[in-house]
């Protein structure tokens, strides 16, 4: 599958069958993320791969009630759990190097990219789930203080394929020379 292919037709798939995703395709999907561009190459990303029921059980009391990736998370058979080493992305001799701060969210956004498009590609879904107490997730994780939970991803076989909520269009979103001024 071209990239423009992969870019294009990944969708958020919050509906799997029960077919089991092996271990080779979890690591290509993890080898993907290894190899995004991060903040002076820090890496700041940390993942816990999830297969555990009960781990994902407790994963899903930390979502909010009405998340719509719910039953995702309970019925993919896969979760990837993304973290972040603080301090890293944006630091410099631990200082932070920039007015934005800690990098770390832009960063994991990045891996997390090349991981649903390397999904996509091997015939998987993905949804990524931000709307949760990530406080709670980390608990259930047992991360240290210094690792911060970012995001969830169930991975899984589709089963079905998810019609594409509209995107605004480009004129909507680009400016030319300064914010402001449309294309001549
Ligand atoms: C940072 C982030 C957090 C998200 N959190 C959730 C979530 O908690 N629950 C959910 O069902 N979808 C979540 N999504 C998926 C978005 O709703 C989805 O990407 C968007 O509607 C566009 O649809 P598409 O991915 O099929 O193109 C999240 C996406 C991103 C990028």
């Amino acid at each position: 599958m071209d990239l423009e292919q992969a870019v294009l037709e990944r969708r958020s798939v919050r509906r799997f069958n029960s077919d089991p995703v092996s271990e080779e395709d979890v690591r290509s999907i993890l080898e993907a993320a290894r190899w995004a561009p991060s903040w002076a190459n820090t890496q700041c990303w940390r993942f816990v791969v999830v297969r555990d029921p009960q781990v994902r059980e407790a994963l899903a009391g930390t979502l909010t009630p009405t998340n719509r990736g719910m039953d995702a998370l309970r019925k993919a058979p896969v979760a990837i759990a993304v973290c972040a080493e603080l301090g890293r992305a944006g630091f410099k001799q631990g200082q932070a190097t920039t007015d934005k701060g800690d990098w770390f969210m832009f960063d994991c956004g990045l891996a997390v990219q090349n991981m649903v498009l390397a999904a996509h590609s091997l015939g998987l879904g993905t949804v990524i789930i931000g709307l949760m107490d990530a406080k709670g997730a980390a608990k259930v994780l047992m991360l240290p203080d210094n690792i911060a939970f970012v995001a969830l991803m169930p991975l899984g076989h589709p089963d079905h394929r998810p019609i594409a909520p509209p995107r605004k269009e480009l004129s909507d979103l680009v400016y030319y020379d300064r914010y402001g001024n449309p294309a001549r």
